[in-house]
């Protein structure tokens, strides 16, 4: 079957084992000698999460098995991966977010933790949450919704609630939180549209819902909900623009997902 994504990344491995002799290893053990773009992740993301009690082989036993038992992770990172080289200016290639990017890391290691936490897994669940955010500086509770397609660019520090929803072809900048107030319990997180750019440092608090291709500004706090093409920016954040483009950056890709954050 045909994986154009995995047929780019593999080209553009061999090119860089022969342009770069100090890469060649790592090209080859990630990507030359493995058979799928799933085999290949689950042995980059276990080498980097492993640590301390946890072997690595037993790690990348349990992202295949994930990614063996739902097929649509796969699809889901190939979205990623496509919306990152598309939207950021500064990805030079389909490789780059699998060896060097740690958004797509981080959120690829959150897919497993969502898929273990939706199997009952809780425990294992969390401890892949503690190591995501030991590693990346990425906090992603593992039962928060996250669609495809997403840019989580630079990625430090972005926080996500257990009750936070993102839906597809979303772009978050680092030091974003999708936090609670405080003052609620229960379903207390906001929920993100499609197409949505969350600048640098937003904040965003309570079950709040910024609307379909809505743009926050670097620095916001948004408390109350953002309509749909419309832009927030301050502190509090208050409507300071309306914005046609459908999408965060103008940079929609219109993939098609198999859905979006509500349904996983
Ligand atoms: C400050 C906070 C506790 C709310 O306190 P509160 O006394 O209940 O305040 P209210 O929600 O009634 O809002 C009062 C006013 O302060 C403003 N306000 C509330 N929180 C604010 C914040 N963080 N920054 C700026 N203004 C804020 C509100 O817009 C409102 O302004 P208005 O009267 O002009 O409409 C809450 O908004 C907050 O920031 N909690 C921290 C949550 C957090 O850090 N979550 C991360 C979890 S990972």
């Amino acid at each position: 079957m045909s994986d154009p994504v995995w047929e780019k990344l593999y080209q553009e491995a061999k090119q860089a084992a022969i342009d770069e002799p100090a890469l060649a290893d790592l090209m080859k053990e990630v990507i030359l000698d493995q058979p799928s773009l799933e085999e290949a992740l689950s042995v980059r993301l276990s080498r980097k999460l492993a640590y301390h009690a946890t072997p690595e082989g037993y790690l990348k036993e349990v992202f295949n098995e994930a990614f063996a038992t739902e097929p649509e992770l796969g699809e889901r990172v190939r979205h990623d991966i496509v919306a990152i080289k598309t939207r950021d200016p500064a990805c030079p290639s389909y490789i780059a977010p699998m060896l060097y990017f740690k958004g797509f890391q981080a959120i690829t290691c959150y897919r497993v933790a969502h898929h273990l936490w939706n199997q009952g897994r809780h425990e294992l669940a969390y401890y892949l949450q503690s190591l995501i955010s030991e590693i990346f500086s990425v906090d992603i509770h593992p039962a928060a919704k996250i669609g495809c397609g997403i840019l989580l660019d630079h990625a430090t520090s972005f926080v996500a609630g257990e009750t936070a929803v993102v839906e597809n072809n979303v772009s978050i900048l680092h030091e974003v939180t999708l936090g609670g107030t405080g003052k609620e319990k229960g379903d207390r997180h906001p929920k993100i549209r499609h197409g949505v750019l969350l600048g640098a440092g937003a904040k965003l608090l309570g079950n709040i819902e910024v609307g379909v291709g809505a743009k926050v500004g670097a620095g916001s706090v948004v408390l109350t909900d953002v309509p749909p093409h419309t832009t927030v920016a301050g502190v509090p954040a208050r409507i300071v623009g309306k914005n046609k483009d459908d999408a965060a950056f103008g940079m929609d890709q219109h993939l098609e997902c198999d859905g979006n954050g509500e349904s996983h």
